[in-house]
This record gives structure tokens, C-alpha cells and sequence, in this order.
């Protein structure tokens, strides 16, 4: 079934699908196509706009990509940002340079001219900058929209071309009035109506998923956060009995979390077997202090056990898993660079023993997730969990992961959450933990002196994950946190605040 939709144009940004996404919160169906499709696929009446995206490289290399000039006379609008802009200035003859200054972070633009894009916002704003070159020179028939201090043109367009682009990146949160300006471009330049809900994707994925096992079978890797506790519901609508969710316990859980999990799920109509691999796990890790390492080890250790739980089972042809669209992303896809690989990516070893992989979540991002458990029935409790990595605590443990470790960082991250709690701050701030560092300083706790770790917080207000800022804490609730950690947990004696915000620092430290 065909959709009125924006195409958003893949030119190897990190946020590309950021995009897409923020044309889906203004309830209008957005996917990511490469750059290079069809031309003839594009023509498609329902594709009501196109918005190219950045990408790391310059327009005037040869091996760069391209766009072919067809798609400008398609009579459809367009919006470039940032690489895609200057793709529009380069393909229609203005001039795109390396720029004098190159622009990182937050920098305030100041709006020129009356645009249509930039309509409802302020004179003066700030926006998200990432670029080493610009466009110099606009093509024939185009107006400068806005300025910054090393930008002159900022954003510019050809109102009757229906052309339009930016410099900055008006997906991402840094751009205060950035959700405005797409949804200027979605409403009232592509005229789309917001008709796009989440059942409509519901449905979609059963009758996908339907398709594609038949009467098969499925193993779940369940870890009972939200994302593989939302693919657990999907699935289980889609197949019933014939799916299969296995908790494995790797030793890395929170306090308390391994029993809460099986809790939660055993009042569930579902197959759910827990698998206490905890001892497995810390072998392998033995020694191991590299963060691509860990994850790695922990990701191949999952499928171990996961396999081996297959074939206890005795025929199982699917396995499917919660990743979503952040953790591809940043685990290299396409043209993007590798951030960090996310443990549940990369698809399936060779040697393991099943027909195919399911991920119905693969595009979405982690609020669109919740919304589809929520439009799922899932309870509350389980929609709202705290977002945890995959391979658990053992990237919260900076250096070799030791039980005396984990027991440290467990008990303070237990203190934390129950202090957030008691502040009413649970559902204020996104995603909030302690880690553990491997810094050890002197203190004094009594008459003497101590030696031991520093723990390090990290609080996060964030919409997708993909980009973050850190919450500023009232002093009196860090100031008892604080003092609850140093007097409650054995071999800690000094709290950390982490205060970076994602660029340039990631959430988790490892
Ligand atoms: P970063 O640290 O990349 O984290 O800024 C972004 C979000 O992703 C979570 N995260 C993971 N989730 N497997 C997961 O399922 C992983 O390997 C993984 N690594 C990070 C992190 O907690 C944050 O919410």
C-alpha cells in the first residue's frame, strides 16, 4: 500500500533517519531511500517532497555523491541540508568552497529576507552548524534566507522552484526552532496532511512479519527493555505461540533486574525461558579492558547462548531481535562512520543455524517505540524502563570487569535511581546511571586515609538518543546523592557529574 510521503535522500549523514523521524512527529509518513534510486521510483505521485541530507564529503569531488539534475524539474519541493544543500547550490551552478572558518556546535543565525521555510521563527536563533566547506555563491533565481557570523549564507531558496536549503541541521535538538522549520516544509511548502499514526505501522509490520515466517518459528532475544519488550508484543501478535523469548542473565544486569524481568514477563501468555549465563560472561571478559572488545565479546557470547538454546528447543527458523534505528546508525551503516558497534548488530554470524533475521524496529527511534508499545497495551511500567545497553554494565565499567566491580557500580546505580525517585525526576530526565571509573584517588573517610574508586553519574535529557544534553541537577538532591554513594558503597569515596553533552561526548562512557 502506497502512502503520501516525504522521501528523505540518503547522502551518508549520522542523521539521517533523525530526519525522517522528525517529518513522522508531524504525523506525515517519512522513509530513507539511498541517493542513488531510481529516478522513476522518485516520480511516484504519493512522494509529496524530498529532503537531501548531509553527508561527510564535498560536492566538488569527484567520488562524492551526486544527485541526478532530473529530480529538480520533477516539479516537487526540496530541502537540502547542510552536504544536500550545497549539492543544490553546486548542481545548479552556484559555487560551493571550503569555508574560512569552519562552523561546530550551536551558532546563531540571523534571518534575511522572507522565507517560507523560516517563517514563525525568530530574527535571531540558534542552530546546529557542522561543516568545513559552503556555499559561496548562490545559483541564478536564489535569495539568502539567513546568516551567521561565518556563514553568509546560512540557508537560502527559490520560492518558485520550490527550493530550499540550509546549512545547519534543523533536525537535531541544538536547533532551538529546528522541528518548526520541518514541519514549515512538511505542512506548508509539500502540503502534506498529518493523517500518519503509529497503528498504521502496527499493522503494517504483522502482516510483514505474517508474511514472512508462515507457520515458522521465532526466538526472541529478550533483555526486557523497552525495544525487545515492544518486538516481544509485535511478534507475539503476529505468530502467537510460536514465538520463543529467551532472557539471558549475563551477569551485567542492574540490581534486582534479573528477577524483575522474569516477574514482569511471567504474567505474559508467552514462552519465556531465562537463562542464568552470568559465569560464561565474565570469563570471556576476563582481563578485556578495550570498549569494542567488550561489546564484542558480549555480543558473540549472546548468540552462543542463544543458539545453544535453540537447539534445546529443537526447530527454530527465526531470531529476531529489538535493535532501532540508533543502534544501526552509530554501528556504521551505509556511508556513516562507526561510532560504536551496538551488540545486537551486524546481522547473523555465518555458522548460526537459522533461515533469517526479524528486526521490526529497525528505523524507529526510541520515543516512536514507546509510542507503538503503548498502541500495543504494554503496561506502563515496562514502556517507561530506563533505556540499557546491551552489553550491560560492562561499559559502564571503564577497564577490566571484576565482580567487586559490578557489585560497586550496581549498589551506586541503585542509590541513584531511588534518589531520582524520590526527586519526582524519573520520568524528567531521559536516561540516567552511574558508571564506574577507573580512577582511584585519595580521600578520608573517619581518621584515615582511603583509596578507592570514583564513581561517575550521567543524566541525560534527550528525545532520540542520537544527540543529548546533560541535566543540571538541583544541588541539594546531588549534594545527598552524593553523600548517599561515598557512605553506602564499599570502595567508593568521591562522586563525578558528568556534564558533556552528545556531540561531542556519547551517552554511555564506553
Ligand atoms: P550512546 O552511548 O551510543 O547511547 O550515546 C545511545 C543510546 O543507546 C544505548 N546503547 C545501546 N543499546 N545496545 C543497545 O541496545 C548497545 O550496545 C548500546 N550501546 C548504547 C544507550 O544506553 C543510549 O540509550
Amino acid at each position: 500500500m502506497s502512502q503520501k510521503r516525504i522521501v528523505v535522500l540518503d547522502f551518508g549523514g549520522q542523521y539521517n533517519e533523525l530526519i525522517a523521524r522528525r517529518v513522522r512527529q508531524c504525523h506525515v509518513y517519512s522513509e530513507v531511500l539511498p541517493f542513488n534510486t531510481d529516478i522513476e521510483k522518485l516520480k511516484d505521485d504519493d512522494i509529496l517532497g524530498f529532503i537531501f541530507t548531509g553527508g561527510p564529503n564535498s560536492v566538488y569531488k569527484q567520488e562524492s555523491p551526486q544527485i541526478t539534475k532530473e529530480i529538480f524539474n520533477l516539479k516537487k519541493p526540496i530541502l537540502g541540508i547542510c552536504y544536500g544543500a550545497q549539492l543544490i547550490a553546486y548542481e545548479l551552478n552556484g559555487t560551493v568552497d571550503t569555508a574560512p572558518v569552519s562552523e561546530y556546535g550551536r551558532i546563531e543565525i540571523t534571518k534575511k529576507n522572507d522565507s517560507k521555510l523560516l517563517e514563525g521563527i525568530s530574527k535571531k536563533t540558534d542552530v546546529f552548524m557542522s561543516h568545513t566547506d559552503y556555499v559561496s555563491k548562490l545559483p541564478e533565481g536564489f535569495i539568502v534566507t539567513s546568516s551567521s557570523k561565518d556563514c553568509p549564507i546560512a540557508s537560502f531558496e527559490n520560492e518558485e522552484r520550490q527550493i530550499y536549503a540550509t546549512q545547519f541541521h534543523p533536525e537535531v535538538t541544538h536547533t532551538v526552532e529546528g522541528q518548526k522549520i520541518i514541519e514549515n516544509f512538511v505542512y506548508k511548502i509539500a502540503k502534506a496532511e498529518p493523517t500518519w499514526k503509529p497503528e498504521s505501522f502496527v499493522k503494517t509490520k504483522i502482516d510483514e512479519i505474517r508474511e514472512k515466517v508462515n507457520d515458522g518459528t521465532v526466538l526472541l532475544g529478550l533483555s526486557g527493555g523497552v525495544d525487545s519488550s515492544v518486538t516481544a508484543a509485535l511478534l507475539s501478535k503476529a505468530i502467537g505461540k510460536n514465538l520463543y523469548c529467551v532472557f539471558v542473565d549475563h551477569g551485567l544486569l542492574r540490581k534486582n533486574e534479573s528477577d524483575e524481568v522474569e516477574q514482569a514477563f511471567k504474567k505474559f501468555d508467552l514462552n519465556f525461558i531465562k537463562v542464568d549465563a552470568s559465569k560464561l560472561f565474565l570469563d570471556r571478559l576476563k582481563g578485556v579492558i578495550e570498549p569494542e572488545q567488550k561489546r564484542k565479546i558480549v555480543g558473540s557470547t549472546f548468540l552462543e547462548v542463544f543458539e545453544q538454546e535453540a537447539k534445546k528447543l529443537g526447530k527454530i527458523d527465526y531470531f529476531a531481535q529489538g535493535t532501532i534505528y540508533p543502534d544501526r546508525i552509530e554501528s556504521g551503516l551505509g556511508v556513516s562512520a562507526t561510532i560504536k558497534s551496538h551488540h545486537n548488530v551486524g546481522g547473523l554470524p555465518k555458522k548460526m543455524d537459522f533461515k533469517g533475521l526479524i528486526e521490526p524496529l529497525d528505523n524507529l527511534f526510541k520515543d516512536e517505540v514507546r509510542a507503538l508499545g503503548k498502541e500495543l497495551g504494554l503496561p506502563d511500567n515496562l514502556i517507561n524502563r530506563q533505556p540499557f545497553p546491551g552489553p550491560g554494565l560492562s561499559i559502564r565499567i571503564i577497564g577490566e570487569v571484576t565482580e567487586e566491580k559490578i557489585r560497586i557500580v550496581q549498589e551506586a546505580d541503585y542509590i541513584f535511581r531511588e534518589e531520582i525517585k524520590n526527586a519526582n525526576l524519573d520520568t524528567t530526565i531521559s536516561q540516567y546511571f552511574a558508571a564506574l571509573s577507573n580512577l582511584k584517588s585519595v580521600g578520608v573517610m573517619g581518621d584515615s586515609r582511603t583509596y578507592d574508586y570514583a564513581i561517575v553519574l550521567r543524566a541525560v535529557i534527550t528525545d532520540n538518543f542520537m544527540t543529548c544534553k546533560a541535566y543540571h541537577f538541583d544541588e541539594t538532591v546531588m549534594t545527598k546523592i552524593a553523600d548517599r554513594i561515598v557512605n553506602e558503597v564499599k570502595g567508593v569515596n568521591r562522586v563525578l557529574y558528568d556534564f558533556t553533552s552528545k556531540p561531542p561526548a556519547t551517552i554511555e562512557l564506553e
